[in-house]
């Protein structure tokens, strides 16, 4: 085993943790350097995928008030989003888009060299800036990226996956244990801020437009080492992802595109969004998202249609250049030919619960952008809020740290020792092909955890998760990344479903067919290991072991 110490690390490398890093370099003197870890290469992440933009409310656009922002996101938010947070973000959101500008981001600029703004749903002005037309997550991720590249003082681990967080008893994080999934060696590296950037969870449902590893280690790695988490339940579902059969990683058809002016059809050409909601195309993601889904019920088909030949031709091709594209490949013209769409799990709005500052309730562990739940996005996120929050989370907790002395630690006691044991042992295990077991996952979130819910899918999607887990035949330590994964994958499907039976109303893109009101008050969800566990014991199922082996009582 090789070991090291750092005084930061970062884990991910999507905008939140490129740009955190950026950052902390910056703005912090760290005597034993920044580390960047990465499961993949450097910039492969949600983030890469990112169309219709990041909110800017820029004083220039005299349209705009972080006022009207911040309404506009409490309203998408049902009743759960933080005002203190929401205040925050929309305040910073100036200054942190002025400050990627000098990191090689641009935006989308008119004739006259002025931003332009584009409009997407439950936004009530022309707020989102884009960048290359609809690739905006893949300019910004690629002009970060290549700075931290440039960057001598920032080390950079790309094909490593971080497999366990270095809590102890004091509920302090030293450290973290990464696996090489090339070499297959592991590493402890200490240190004294761990910032978790590691992105969302749309790789547990069998429809998603997130990349494959949007698998949601950071918050099974958290969740393990005893963080608590926040409103679990809240998975965002988009309602337009390209519908090409055979194709369960699904291409987004961005909301800008509605934004635009494109209306949500059936086969014969109807509109249908004027039953649903009086901003139709344009009302909250959820409540478009449930009447596609509707619709597919109803009619018994598998998509919807989107119907862009309103929008001029040219300014179609100039926008949604990539879009344009991706269609044409399926033999499908967007200035003439419907767009067959329907829902996929986009977003995760809960998480590792965390202040502004990335803090979360471990000592030294930090967690930023999707992977973290600040409160900014209540119950449903705006469009394009999500890249927002990564920068200015970032921003903020490099500003954090400038505060404390990073150290890595001198002393490691039993606990942590114990850890780092479990991960040296030189057992023989033979590769498990998750592949299978990862489509049954997926089918038993989407079909039991998905866009509808009820009491009795959710018990026996949870029933079924732990079947697998007994399969699977790992509690610590697997052998490839992707074993790893599955670990984590697991854990997390574990903490929607128990935070989705919890929650007995409707709200947001929390949508029980059982408990269809919403309550007066909203609250937050919150979860921990121990009392996940004390949950288990009350509905019959017997942990095991606290961390991660359970047994169902079939009693
Ligand atoms: P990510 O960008 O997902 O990065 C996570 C990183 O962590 C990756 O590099 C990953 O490899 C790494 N990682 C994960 N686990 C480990 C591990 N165990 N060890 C080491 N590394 C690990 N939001 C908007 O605001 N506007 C949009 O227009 C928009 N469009 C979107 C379009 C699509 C198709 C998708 C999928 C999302 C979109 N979103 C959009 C959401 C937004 O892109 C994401 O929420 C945001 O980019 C998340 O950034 P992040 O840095 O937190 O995580
Ligand atoms: C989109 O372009 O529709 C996605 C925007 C977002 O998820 O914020």
């Amino acid at each position: 085993m090789k070991y090291s110490k750092y005084s930061a690390i970062i884990i991910g490398s999507g905008i939140a943790g490129l740009y955190a890093a950026l950052k902390i370099e910056q703005q912090t003197r760290l005597s034993d350097g920044i580390l960047l870890i990465t499961k993949s290469k450097l910039g492969e992440s949600n983030s890469r995928y990112a169309q219709g933009g990041m909110v800017g409310v820029l004083k220039e656009n005299k349209s705009d008030s972080t006022a009207s922002h911040i309404s506009d996101t409490i309203k998408a938010g049902a009743g759960l989003s933080e005002l203190n947070t929401v205040k925050f973000i929309s305040e910073n959101s100036d200054k942190v888009i002025k400050d990627l500008l000098n990191f090689g981001v641009e935006f989308d600029r008119d004739n006259n060299n002025q931003f332009t703004f584009t409009l997407e749903a439950a936004h009530s002005v022309r707020r989102v800036l884009h960048s290359g037309g609809d690739a905006t997550g893949r300019m910004i991720e690629e002009a970060l990226a290549k700075k931290v590249y440039e960057n001598q003082n920032i080390d950079i681990y790309e094909e490593t996956v971080a497999v366990e967080l270095l809590v102890n008893m004091a509920n302090e994080c030293k450290g973290v244990i990464v696996f090489n999934d090339i070499t297959k060696e592991y590493e402890v590296i200490y240190s004294s801020a761990i910032i978790l950037a590691t992105g969302g969870i749309g790789q547990l449902f069998k429809y998603t437009t997130n990349p494959i590893g949007a698998t949601g280690d950071g918050m099974a790695l958290a969740f393990n080492a005893g963080a608590m988490m926040q409103d679990m339940e809240f998975v965002q579902f988009h309602p337009t992802a390209l519908a090409i059969d055979g194709d369960e990683n699904r291409f987004l058809i961005s909301e800008a595109v509605r934004g635009e002016g494109a209306k949500l059809v059936d086969s014969d050409g109807i509109e249908f969004m004027y039953k649903y909601h009086e901003k139709k195309e344009l009302a909250p993601r959820d409540i478009v998202t449930r009447a596609n889904y509707t619709e597919m019920l109803n009619h018994s088909v598998d998509n919807v249609y989107l119907n862009a030949a309103c929008i001029d031709k040219n300014k179609l091709a100039e926008r949604f250049p990539n879009i344009s594209k991706k269609c044409l490949e399926n033999g499908i013209d967007i200035s003439k030919d419907f767009i067959p769409v329907a829902p996929a799990a986009h977003y995760m709005m809960g998480g590792i619960k965390t202040d502004i500052e990335g803090e979360t309730s471990i000592s030294g562990l930090y967690a930023i952008g999707e992977t973290a739940s600040t409160g900014l996005h209540g119950g449903n996120r705006l469009a394009s809020n999500s890249l927002l929050e990564c920068v200015v989370c970032a921003f903020e907790v490099a500003n954090y740290l400038k505060t404390l002395e990073l150290k890595p630690p001198k002393q490691i006691d039993e606990s942590i020792k114990n850890i780092i044991e479990k991960y040296s042992d030189e057992i023989y295990l033979e590769e498990i092909d998750v592949s299978g077991m990862k489509k049954k996952l997926q089918n038993i979130m989407w079909n039991g955890a998905g866009i509808f819910r009820n009491e009795e899918n959710l018990k026996n999607s949870l029933k079924d998760v732990e079947q697998l887990r007994l399969n699977f035949h790992r509690s610590d330590k697997c052998i490839s990344k992707s074993e790893y994964e599955f670990r984590n994958m697991l854990t997390v499907a574990e903490m929607v479903i128990i935070s989705a039976l919890k929650r007995k109303e409707s709200r947001g893109a929390h949508y029980r067919t059982d408990y269809l009101q919403t309550d007066e008050v909203g609250h937050h969800s919150f979860l921990t290991r121990t009392s996940m566990a004390d949950i288990k014991k009350s509905m019959n199922i017997e942990c095991s072991n606290e961390s991660v082996i359970y047994r169902i009582n079939n009693n």
